[in-house]
């Protein structure tokens, strides 16, 4: 969630930084600093957005052509000008700044005190900046080295000295971290697309591995001094891709990109019979029909992908699916066991309870599916088998895009293992790989008729409460709704299943109060309406998202979204996109920023 960002090169060190941790703003953060090297180190930071500490800069600017940045979130210490990184030695000499936490800090601090240390801010960096200073014999790779093996827990830590003025040095362990290579000059961030339209060529720099980067270029190494040899990875991504592209914000372009996201993300992987090619899945059939549990964990919208997953797999496979939020499984001592399989959802790849949920499972002798969107992520370096999104990068914070093509991930692996446990006919699979080939189309559509979306914004956008309820596969597409309605809305909101209602909730249904109900699955049609009269008969407000073919609906919703008619299976891929436009709309009626909702980040990578 924090950004950073390094530079060493020809050219002025500082507008490069700002310009790259501003590329890094969907990450989330608090305060942003800067640290740039001349004959001496300065340092500028501010709490706050980064205007604010490129204002700082314009008043106190900073010359010089090697430099580090950092967007921080606050993790040890309140957002604050003092905590802001980068963070010094008392000399002056060594700077750092790191995304990650330091688990052993109050040790450290404890002991650098004792030994006279006078540390300034709150956090767990600053002790960092004091470690690499006592452990520095002429050396900086060899003081970053020694400095952490003191230090505990997960970081990206980089590291400049006056020392040593035209290089930096930094050390992965589970932040990520990445090298941009250019022409005569070398990029350091958290995340490519801070430097993706200054250079498309990448190192990614492993966990327990420490990079030295120059304007010639970058050398890594472990951490305890092995050659390391990596290839260059050429990205191809359009630089336009991980702007706005004519949209107010990054969540609407996002959401416009689906079925070209959807197109990707079957693209050369299903046959018109169903059958799957998915590159980096390599269980082979024996496996599958050996299998007798599937477990997915993930969490926040990546988590309702798998309520989705649940569902796909229970039918397809006739096999028990539990899916269990990553933080929750990681302490619930599971009963994952060798050869089961468990999926783990993640669009960034790098969400820390997701991590850790994954090398429990692995553990366990579980293979371990990672279904990520981000190529190379920490998740997916831990898997046996990956499926990649190939939703491109998502900006906004509340994640659209990513979402639908995990369901569609989740529909290919559906075939691949239901083909080969034979739990599902050729027949079936062809429907099914008819249906999500029709997807794009219906997702076009759509959007291209949101209007009904818009006006139903504006009708509960005044609302204090909102409930979501559904059945099954439609329940599981009610959670996401309503997430995506409160974290822009920051309107209270709730999903249950529909026959939940009548068990307490009902009681707080009164006039006006909306409900918005998915109703797309014909076996259970008739009980979901029945909720739904139990909502009108105390005055809610019902909004329906229905098939386009259903002619009953209107009776007793006074809003209805259409959406194209699938096969049942295939509806959540559909029926979620109304939502996102709906939470969207709303959002932008009351007025919020949408892109980075407040508290909240795009990567969640601490515990
Ligand atoms: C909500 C949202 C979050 C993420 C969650 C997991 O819109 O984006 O709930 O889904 O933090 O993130 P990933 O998928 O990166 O593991």
């Amino acid at each position: 969630m924090c950004g950073i960002m390094g530079y060493v090169g020809p050219q002025q060190a500082a507008p490069i930084i700002i310009d790259g941790l501003k590329r890094l703003e969907y990450r989330g953060y608090d305060s942003a600093g800067i640290a740039v090297a001349n004959s001496r180190i300065d340092v500028r930071k501010s709490e706050g957005k980064i205007v604010r500490l490129a204002a700082l800069l314009d008043r106190e600017p900073l010359e010089g052509t090697v430099g580090i940045g950092h967007t921080r979130w606050a993790t040890h210490g309140k957002p604050s000008d003092l905590n802001a990184h980068p963070h010094t030695d008392p000399t002056g000499s060594f700077v750092v700044v790191h995304n990650g936490i330091i688990e052993n800090f109050q040790t450290l601090r404890e002991e650098l005190e004792s030994g006279g240390a006078a540390l300034t801010s709150e956090t767990d960096t600053e002790i960092l900046a004091h470690l690499v200073a006592e452990e520095y014999d002429g050396d900086l790779a060899a003081a970053v080295r020694r400095a952490v093996e003191r230090a505990e827990g997960a970081y990206a830590l980089v590291v400049m000295t006056i020392n040593e003025p035209r290089k930096i040095v930094a050390v992965r362990k589970i932040s990520p971290l990445i090298v941009g290579l250019g022409d005569g000059e070398t990029f350091l961030a958290s995340d490519i697309p801070a430097v993706l339209h200054r250079t498309r060529d990448f190192l990614i720099v492993e966990d327990d591995e420490l990079v030295t980067i120059t304007e010639d270029g970058a050398v890594i190494e472990t951490i305890d001094g092995g050659v390391v040899d990596r290839d260059v990875m050429h990205i191809d991504w359009d630089a336009e891709q991980a702007e706005k592209g004519g949209f107010e914000h990054f969540m609407l372009k996002e959401i416009y990109e689906q079925p070209a996201v959807i197109t990707e993300t079957l693209g050369g992987r299903l046959g018109e019979d169903g059958t799957t090619w998915l590159e980096d899945v390599e269980f082979d059939d024996a496996f599958v029909r050996d299998l007798e549990t599937v477990w997915i964990t993930a969490c926040g919208t990546a988590y309702h992908a798998g309520l989705v997953g649940r569902e796909i797999f229970q039918r397809v496979l006739r096999l028990p699916t539990i899916v269990e939020y990553a933080h929750e499984m990681r302490y619930a001592d599971p009963m994952i066991k060798r050869g089961d399989l468990t999926i783990a959802i993640s669009q960034s790849g790098e969400t820390a309870d997701t991590l850790a949920a994954a090398r429990l499972a692995a553990e366990r002798g579980s293979r371990m599916l990672a279904l990520t969107n981000v190529v190379a992520s920490t998740l997916s370096r831990y898997a046996d088998d990956i499926l990649y999104t190939r939703a491109g990068p998502e900006i906004s914070v509340a994640s659209t895009k990513a979402y639908l093509a995990m369901l569609i991930g989740q529909y290919l692996l559906a075939l691949r293992l239901g083909t080969a446990r034979g739990s599902i006919d050729r027949e079936r699979a062809t429907e099914i790989a008819r249906g999500l080939n029709r997807l794009p189309a219906q997702v076009e559509e759509i959007l291209e008729h949101d209007q009904a979306i818009v006006d139903a914004a504006g009708a509960i956008v005044d609302a204090d409460d909102i409930y979501f309820i559904g059945r099954g596969l439609d329940y599981a597409v009610a959670m996401e709704g309503s997430l995506k309605l409160k974290e822009i809305s920051y309107l209270h909101s709730e999903a249950m299943p529909a026959g939940e209602l009548k068990h307490g909730t009902l009681a707080l249904i009164t006039d006006d109060v909306p409900v918005v109900v998915v109703v797309t699955q014909r076996a259970t049609y008739d009980k979901t309406i029945s909720a739904v009269q139990e909502v009108k008969a105390r005055g809610g407000k019902v909004v329906a998202v229905a098939y386009d073919t259903d002619t009953e609906i209107e009776k007793f919703a006074e809003i209805v979204l259409r959406i194209p008619e699938t096969d049942d299976l295939l509806a959540p891929v559909n029926a979620a996109v109304p939502l996102q436009l709906l939470a969207y709309h709303v959002a932008k009626l009351r007025g919020h920023g949408i892109d980075q909702p407040r508290n909240l980040a795009k990567s969640v990578t601490v515990e």
